[in-house]
């Protein structure tokens, strides 16, 4: 069934797609979701009413811009670092209050896409053009390693949208570890968690009617059929999403609705599936402040304050380092 390559995978995308589809159960990792395409089905997610998560980060954003920008600022200037920038709509808001209050700092928009970077520096120079913004192409693991080299002033570094959410939570307090690891004792961290709610609203975000977020799950068999010579046939899968409401966490899956083999040539392998099983393709964790806390003590981080929306759906907290 199997037949490992006889050379060296040639891309991790590669590597870790063999991983996940001869593990038992299959998974796909969420993160090769974001080609152009995925990009783009992820921006109308987000234009999407049910995907609560963007209007009430926004909500937080707007009805307490004078309070964060405040904490972002410092006397001697600072380096606002926003790791997964993307198209900064949300950003926009304090960066705007940042400037009308002359505030001095630099923004360092870190994203995986170079093609995102330069939208948001060109968007910027019509919208907000005083804001003296230097783009970091790269993933959040190298940019932060070279982050901890900014440390001659007080650094806000910022995660918005939940992307944290997308870890398991050892994979998260490694990479609080990693932020804290970057941080010095004045900087700061402002990151936004989507709160544990009623489940059938998180199972609607992420289960619109348009089926927009079933074709962005179904993208990585795309990837895998353009990429690496896969023979899925995306209709012969079912998106299926499930909410545990004790662990706090969404699910999302592909369903083989048959029994059905897939060849995959660049990988030099046939993939089985029987009728109805299964492959993870990504995770979405819901959160309280319990969880939150322990997650920031394990990594060194202390919480030191939160702000929420009207509905109490989602919050963004500041941590310092212990
Ligand atoms: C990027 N990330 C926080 C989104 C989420 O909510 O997990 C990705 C997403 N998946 C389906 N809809 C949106």
């Amino acid at each position: 069934m199997k037949n490992p390559p006889e050379t060296m995978f040639e891309t991790a995308f590669a590597e870790d797609t063999y991983k996940g589809l001869t593990n038992n159960p299959k998974y796909l990792l969420s993160k090769y979701i974001y080609d152009k395409k995925g990009d783009k089905l992820f921006q109308k997610i987000m234009d999407m009413p049910e995907y609560y998560l963007t209007s009430c980060e926004m909500n937080i954003l707007k009805s307490n811009t004078e309070a964060i920008a405040k904490a972002f600022s410092s006397d001697a200037g600072f380096d606002l670092i926003e790791l997964g920038a993307g198209d900064g709509k949300k950003t926009k808001v304090i960066l705007k209050e940042l400037v009308d209050k002359n505030y001095k700092f630099n923004y360092l928009p870190v994203d995986i896409s170079q093609n995102v970077l330069e939208e948001l520096e060109t968007s910027l120079a019509e919208e907000i053009s005083e804001v003296d913004v230097k783009i970091q192409q790269g993933t959040y693991f190298k940019t932060l390693e070279k982050l901890s080299e900014y440390n001659t002033r007080k650094k806000v570094i910022i995660v918005l949208g939940s992307n944290i959410g997308n870890l398991s939570h050892e994979e998260a307090v490694n990479f609080l570890e990693n932020i804290a690891n970057a941080m010095s004792d004045d900087d700061m961290l402002f990151m936004g968690f989507d709160q544990k709610k009623d489940p059938q609203t998180i199972l609607n975000a992420y289960n619109d009617p348009a089926g927009i977020t079933s074709e962005f799950n179904k993208n990585l068999l795309v990837r895998i059929n353009s990429e690496l010579e896969g023979e899925f046939d995306t209709d012969s899968f079912l998106h299926w999403e499930t909410y545990d409401p004790e662990t706090g966490t969404a699910k999302s899956f592909l369903v083989s609705k048959k029994s059905q083999n897939i060849p995959i040539k660049k990988l030099g392998l046939e993939v089985n599936f029987d009728a109805w099983e299964s492959i993870n393709t990504e995770i979405s964790q819901k959160y309280d402040d319990s969880i939150v806390n322990w997650l920031a003590d394990q990594a060194g981080l202390n919480l030191e304050q939160s702000f929420n929306d009207e509905k109490n759906w989602y919050k963004n907290y500041i941590f310092r380092k212990k």
